[in-house]
């Protein structure tokens, strides 16, 4: 197997940074192709935990080359202090290399971002507020500046010149807040660019020549599946692609190349942001969960809507991502639960859909039908044989296989890298 990509399965925050730093032990690239800093990855190993937001998860390995693709959106000045944050705790981060055709976030699209979060009042999308939405527009709308532009200054004032002038005309005539400094913003990103220069080439070749040496390359996805602006809660979702076929477009690696697509996925489900979410759980049952789990964003810090696993939103998953296997991440946090339940078809009225909805509309109204399995009552954290595992926690396992229509090859009981149970895994041993 010479490519896998590594997606979330559900509305971000699955353990992907733990999924991905557990599998790059084994291979040489590791490339984040889409979304942007609104990914906040944990990664628990050696120099202790970090929360990465473009640097792919890879970076703590020696022989791991790591990309920050041409699908990801590029915020300099975050990605600076990320790499400074990485270098003060002793990780080497020479071999970081990013696309010259990233997006590059720029001031006025987190202003927007924020802007018209309060144009939607009370339908707010709940968004990160780091400009995603924006500067994925400003991609297909062809008034992006890259990463590539930063090598070259002409060019970049030229591009930031026209752009400004139409962003300072909405700011103030639309929004009626005051307009940019050219000069500043051009003065600053003059600055990221001296300072991201060596970092910055392009990749697509360099995938491809690590391709014809044999190498092992790992995509790494950002947000989930159920964000996604196609098949996502839409307009409650994303702006880039977080599915499969993102990773294919987002390094320029061909759909036959990629051998192998994990999809991680929560025990349970949780959400941030504003759209509906079956399985929400107001309750103190719902609470438990967090607390236990520590169900906070770590991009932004809020509270994670937390409830039970919703299997018709996952095995849609399975579906549109065409997974090869679950990676499935938390399953310890139900360790003393006397019942856990899984979310098995919705009630609308007096009809029972088993298919995920594309209407948010229709979500909205749907009531979760659960099943209810028994629970384990004690701690699974430190077996690491999927036998040893009590009777209830393998039924829940392999309950979640035969609904979704996909094996679980990998399950984490516990957040440090040994805390893993390799089931029946087709990844590289
Ligand atoms: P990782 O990679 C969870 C959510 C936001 C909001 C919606 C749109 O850590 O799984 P945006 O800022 O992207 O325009 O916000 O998407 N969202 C995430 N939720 N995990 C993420 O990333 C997310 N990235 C964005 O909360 O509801
Ligand atoms: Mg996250």
């Amino acid at each position: 197997m010479a490519v896998m990509a590594v997606i979330g399965g559900q509305w971000g925050d699955e353990g992907k940074g733990r999924v991905v730093d557990l599998l790059a032990e084994k291979v040489d690239m590791v490339v984040r192709f889409s979304g942007g800093d609104n990914a906040g990855h944990t990664v628990i190993g050696p120099y202790g935990e970090f929360g990465l937001h473009l640097v792919p998860s890879g970076i703590f390995y020696p022989q791991v080359t790591c990309i920050i693709g041409n699908g990801v959106a590029i915020n300099p000045a975050n990605l600076l202090g990320e790499i400074n944050e990485l270098q003060r705790h002793g990780v080497d981060t020479s071999r970081l290399v990013i696309s010259d055709r990233a997006h590059l976030i720029m001031p006025y699209h987190t202003l927007l971002d924020g802007l018209e979060e309060e144009r939607r009042g009370g339908k707010a999308l709940g968004t990160t507020r780091r400009g995603i939405g924006p500067v994925f527009a400003d991609k297909v709308a062809r008034l992006g500046i890259r990463a590539g532009d930063l090598l070259d200054k002409d060019a970049l004032y030229s591009r930031l010149k026209s752009t400004l002038e139409l962003k300072n005309a909405i700011l103030t005539k639309v929004y009626l807040v005051s307009p940019l400094s050219l000069e500043e913003i051009y003065e600053q990103y003059c600055r990221y660019g001296e300072r991201l220069a060596p970092y910055i080439r392009e990749t697509t070749d360099m995938l491809h020549e690590a391709l014809r040496k044999g190498n092992l390359i790992l995509l790494e996805g950002a947000q989930g599946t159920l964000l996604d602006p196609d098949f996502g809660t839409y307009p409650y979702v994303t702006s880039s692609s977080p599915l499969a076929g993102s990773s294919s477009l987002g390094t320029g690696i061909g759909p036959m190349q990629i051998s192998h697509v994990v999809g991680v996925f929560k025990a349970y489900t949780t959400r941030v942001g504003s759209g509906p979410m079956p399985t929400e759980l107001r309750d103190e049952v719902g609470e438990l969960i967090r607390e236990k789990a520590h169900e906070y964003g770590a991009t932004t810090g809020r509270p994670r809507r937390c409830g039970w696993f919703d299997a018709v939103a996952s095995r849609f998953s399975v579906q549109v991502n065409g997974l090869s296997e679950i990676a499935l991440t938390h399953l310890d946090i139900f360790d003393a639960f006397p019942s856990v339940k899984i979310c098995t078809a919705y009630r609308l009225g007096d009809k029972v859909l088993d298919r995920f909805p594309a209407n948010v509309g229709v979500l909205e109204k749907c009531q979760p039908i659960y099943e209810e399995l028994a629970g384990w009552r004690g701690p699974i954290g430190e077996i690491r044989h999927f036998d040893e595992l009590p009777i209830e926690a393998r039924h829940y396992v392999a309950r979640l296989e035969e609904i979704t229509c996909c094996p679980v090859g990998l399950i984490s009981v516990g957040p440090k890298r040994e805390q893993v149970i390799k089931a029946k895994s087709m990844l590289p041993q």
